[in-house]
C-alpha cells in the first residue's frame, strides 16, 4: 500500500489524504472497481453526475475514439438524486474517502432542489458541472457567461452549507472570467477541465459518428489546454482550483499540480487502465520521498518566463 504520509491535501475545508480523484462520469458509484483496490486508496471520489430527475442519457452512438483521447455523449445518463441519496451514498460513506457529488440541472430551481436534497445527506463536497456538452438544455447553457456561472453558483451557494466546486467549461473565450464570477458568488473552489466540445464524421456515410452529432473530447489530446486553463485560473482567484483533462500519469499530476491545481481528477485513462489513479498516487509518493518533499508545496510552483 502506498504510503501517503507526504500527499495529503487540504482543501475548501475538506482533508485528502492524497489528491487524486476519479472524474466524474468515469468510474460511476465505484463499485465495480473494488476488485482492483480499495477505494480508501483514493483521494476521493467525484461521482456520476446526478440530476433530479433519474435520465436515460442520449441514444447511441454515444463514444467515438480520436488520435489520443475520446469523445463521448452519454448525456448524463443517472437514476436521480434520490437514488443516490437513499441507495448509493451510504456505501460509499463507508470506504473512508472523500466524498463529491457531482450535480447537474435543467434549470436553475433543478440545481437548488438537488443541492438543497444533499444539504441533509454526509456528503463531503459538492461539485456543481455547469459544464457538460451533452445535454441540449443543461448544465453548458450556464457555464459559458459569467452570469450564469454566477447565478448557479449564488442559487447553490444559499442552498447548502456543504462546499461548492464549481465545474467550469473548456469552450468559453475566457474561463478565468468565469471563474472570478464564480468566487465572487460564493463558490468554495472551481473545477476544470470539463471535455471539449468535438465532432467526428463517418466518410463512408457521412453521418457523424455519434448520435449526438456533437460530442466531448477527453483523454490525453486535452492536456496541454488543460494545464493553460489550470494556470490561468489559478493566477486569476484566490480559491483552490481542482485540475482535470487527460490526466494519465504521475508526471501529468506533478504538473497539472505544478500550474495551480491543488486536487487533480483522473478520467479517460482510466477506461485505458482502471488502476490508473492507484499507480498516480505510488508515483507521486515515490516522487515526494526521492525530493523530501510534502506534495503540497509543488502547488502553483511554476516559474513562468
Ligand atoms: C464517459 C464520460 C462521462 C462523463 N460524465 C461526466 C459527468 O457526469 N459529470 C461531469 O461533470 N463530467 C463528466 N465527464 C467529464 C470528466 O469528468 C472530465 O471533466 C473530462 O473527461 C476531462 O478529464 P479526462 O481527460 O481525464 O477524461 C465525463 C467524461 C467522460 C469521458
Amino acid at each position: 500500500m502506498t504510503d501517503m504520509s507526504r500527499l495529503g491535501i487540504d482543501f475548501a475545508g475538506v482533508h485528502f489524504k492524497n489528491p487524486i480523484i476519479p472524474a466524474s462520469g468515469t468510474f460511476g458509484y465505484g463499485k465495480e472497481f473494488e476488485e482492483f483496490y480499495p477505494l480508501s486508496e483514493l483521494g476521493g471520489i467525484s461521482v456520476k453526475g446526478t440530476t433530479g430527475a433519474r435520465r436515460n442519457g442520449n441514444l447511441p452512438p454515444r463514444i467515438a475514439e480520436t488520435p489520443s483521447g475520446m469523445l463521448n455523449s452519454v448525456g448524463l445518463q443517472n437514476p436521480g438524486i434520490d437514488h443516490f441519496i437513499a441507495e448509493e451514498l451510504p456505501y460509499l460513506k463507508t470506504k473512508e474517502t472523500v466524498i463529491s457529488a457531482n450535480i447537474a440541472g435543467s434549470t436553475a430551481d433543478e440545481y437548488r432542489e438537488i443541492a438543497e436534497k444533499l444539504d441533509n445527506t454526509d456528503v463531503d463536497m459538492i461539485e456543481v458541472n455547469i459544464s457538460c456538452p451533452n445535454v441540449k438544455a443543461g448544465g453548458a447553457a450556464f457555464g459559458v457567461s459569467c452570469e450564469g456561472a454566477g447565478q448557479i453558483t449564488k442559487i447553490v451557494r444559499s442552498a447548502t452549507k456543504k462546499p461548492v466546486m464549481m465545474k467550469l467549461s473548456p469552450n468559453v473565450t475566457s474561463i478565468a472570467d468565469i471563474a472570478k464570477a464564480c468566487e465572487a458568488e460564493g463558490a468554495d473552489a472551481v473545477s476544470l477541465i470539463n471535455t471539449l466540445l468535438g465532432m467526428r464524421i463517418d466518410i463512408r456515410t457521412g453521418r457523424p459518428i455519434l448520435h449526438n452529432n456533437v460530442g466531448g473530447l477527453s483523454g490525453p489530446a486535452v492536456f496541454p489546454v488543460a494545464v493553460r486553463m489550470v494556470w490561468q485560473v489559478a493566477n486569476a482567484v484566490n480559491i483552490p482550483v481542482c485540475g482535470m483533462g487527460g490526466v494519465s500519469s504521475w508526471e501529468d499530476a506533478v504538473e497539472i499540480m505544478m500550474a495551480g491545481a491543488s486536487l487533480v481528477q483522473v478520467g479517460a485513462a482510466i477506461f485505458n487502465d482502471p488502476m490508473t489513479p492507484v499507480k498516480i498516487t505510488a508515483g507521486l509518493s515515490d516522487y515526494c520521498r526521492e525530493k523530501d518533499i510534502m506534495l503540497s508545496s509543488i502547488i502553483g510552483a511554476v516559474k513562468p518566463w
